[in-house]
């Protein structure tokens, strides 16, 4: 497979790169700090390349690296053409992007547009005075109204969206932080301003556009009342406002239209057919929906294996005739997933780590796959608010101190979820900081970075790096993996998950054991007519009997 576009008309299917993609995400912040001030930058990303290209990843999607006071450790933009200082320069940038495209990579920018940070200019300026010229930039609510109906906001320690300031005796809106002011998409001149930043970029050459928390930027700015829901039930309460079609219809044509760019939106609205809407090739506004509800299946006290199946056949099933979908187990808004889908213990930790990649690499959709998860990194464990760095820990943390709420709990609820879990610095090496940086990283590393790492892995041809590496070859050489009709097999299993790949006459078949037991497959499948593929233990066995967390490819 190449990374060109490989439109074939008499496919069955529209093929695309990013349809064949296999997407690397990195936390800059966390991935390599070439100048020993403890947080990663671009050099040190650029140090890297060969490394991410031995994956044989096809793009990566690099969190936000522009201008931001780092409220939100950068998902708070002070300015969209710049890039933070901490992680480097313009140069910096343009030299990381031709060396990914030296090596066949694509780059997929973050664009952080619902909200922008308060030291925005343009929010300087809104803030001044209410016939400034970018008042209309964000939302604001005149005191002398009284007090606007509640919102709720994700990170304010008292909850409330609505913020106070006095200088012009009103309240402005933020859905996350008190300095993360939402940006009102309801005015023609912001989204002209966003697109221009888009293109600034999509000029420089980038590849494509992950759009951070878009599903809230359309709003209803009569701000009515929500009468009988849950105010914290987010997405049913505040996605998918009004005109967010026709404004990515608008940003289609003036941006998507124009290159060859992928898009993708966080969250997918509230029911498959939003979803649709979003990513239906006839409709022209995004190429593919990126939806939570796989990740938000795990919980501390376990989950249900036929929850896990459910959720990604139904989604498959919605998307078996038009549209495409992202797979993904982790990203940087969630714990590690060998920890929260698998087991992380030392006995298991690398078969489940391979069991689950192998599982992203297998179905149908573009697979994403967070930095760490090719070693098999998993959650660090930390036991005290100190070690956490996250806005939403801390203030969630503040806000159930103030209430007098049970913190011995939340800590736990921490400790298996917290977004810092995902969030430790890259393990390179066993040595000093894991190579990761030579000064004091900004978060703690995690302990088990001695046997976890890179170089360790490396030299072991067992380990769940190499198995990663067999895995993306085997994506990129079987289009099969990419575009094969998915069909789930024995859907009342417990433990193991088993599905098919059929496309032109292959069929392939998939097992996963998700527990610490013995599995077995129970389907009429012809097991003496099936060959190995890929497996993660040595001498797979293709009877469709599992060891604990193993997983076998088969192919008839
Ligand atoms: C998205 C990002 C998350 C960020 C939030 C606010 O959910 O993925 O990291 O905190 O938006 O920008």
């Amino acid at each position: 497979m190449s990374c060109e576009p490989t439109q074939k008309k008499d496919q069955p299917v529209n093929t695309t790169w990013w349809k064949e993609a296999i997407v690397y995400q990195i936390y800059p912040r966390s991935f390599k700090d070439s100048d020993g001030d403890g947080v990663g930058d671009l050099k040190g990303i650029i140090s890297k390349m060969d490394y991410i290209k031995s994956l044989g990843i096809t793009a990566v999607w690099l969190n936000p690296i522009y201008e931001s006071p780092n409220d939100d450790n950068g998902y708070d933009v002070s300015d969209y053409r710049a890039i933070l200082k901490e992680f480097g320069t313009m140069e910096d940038f343009d030299a990381m992007l031709k060396g990914f495209h030296e090596r066949g990579i694509k780059v997929v920018m973050d664009v952080v547009v619902n909200h922008s940070s308060d030291e925005h200019e343009w929010f300087k300026q809104s803030r001044s005075s209410r016939d400034n010229k970018y008042r209309d930039y964000y939302h604001w609510w005149p005191a002398e109204k009284g007090k606007p109906p509640y919102r709720h906001s994700l990170f304010d320690v008292n909850g409330d969206a609505w913020m106070y300031d006095s200088t012009t005796n009103a309240y402005y809106l933020h859905y996350f932080s008190r300095k993360q002011p939402d940006l009102n998409w309801e005015n023609p001149a912001v989204r002209q301003e966003v697109y221009d930043i888009m293109k600034f970029w999509a000029d420089k050459g980038v590849d494509g556009f992950r759009l951070d928390a878009f599903q809230f930027a359309s709003k209803d700015i009569t701000y009515p009342e929500y009468p009988g829901l849950s105010p914290t039930n987010f997405i049913e309460f505040y996605a998918m406002g009004p005109y967010l079609h026709d404004y990515l219809k608008e940003m289609n044509q003036a941006v998507f239209s124009k290159y060859d760019v992928m898009s993708v939106a966080e969250g997918a609205g509230k029911t498959y057919q939003d979803a649709h809407d979003l990513v239906d090739a006839d409709r022209n506004e995004l190429n593919m929906a990126y939806a939570f509800d796989g990740v938000d299946i795990p919980k501390p006290e376990g989950y249900s294996l036929l929850k896990f199946k459910e959720v990604f056949s139904e989604w498959d099933s919605a998307f078996a005739e038009k549209g495409w979908l992202s797979i993904f187990l982790a990203n940087h808004d969630q714990a590690r997933m060998v920890s929260r889908y698998a087991n992380d213990s030392a006995e298991y930790r690398a078969y489940s780590a391979k069991m689950l990649s192998t599982f992203i690499l297998t179905m149908r959709g573009t697979p994403y796959v967070y930095y760490g998860d090719e070693l098999g990194m998993s959650n660090p464990g930390f036991t005290d608010i100190s070690q956490y760095k996250d806005i939403a820990a801390l203030n969630e943390y503040q806000r159930i101190k103030n209430t007098g709420g049970d913190l011995d709990n939340f800590m736990k609820a921490l400790q298996f979820g917290s977004r810092d879990n995902g969030r430790t610095p890259m393990q390179w090496n066993g040595e000093g900081k894991a190579g990761f940086t030579t000064g004091d990283p900004w978060i703690e590393l995690n302990p088990n970075y001695a046997e976890v790492n890179v170089e360790q892995e490396q030299n072991d041809p067992q380990s769940v790096l190499n198995y990663f590496r067999e895995l993306t070859d085997l994506r990129k050489s079987n289009p099969v993996l990419v575009y094969g009709k998915y069909t789930l097999l024995d859907p009342a299993n417990e433990t193991v998950y088993a599905y098919t790949r059929e496309w032109e006459g292959e069929l392939w078949t998939v097992m996963l054991n998700f527990s610490d037991s013995e599995g077995r497959v129970d389907s009429d499948i012809d097991w003496s007519n099936q060959n190995l593929v890929l497996g993660n233990y040595e001498s797979p066995r293709t009877d469709g009997t599992l060891r604990p967390y193993e997983a076998v490819i088969v192919k008839r």
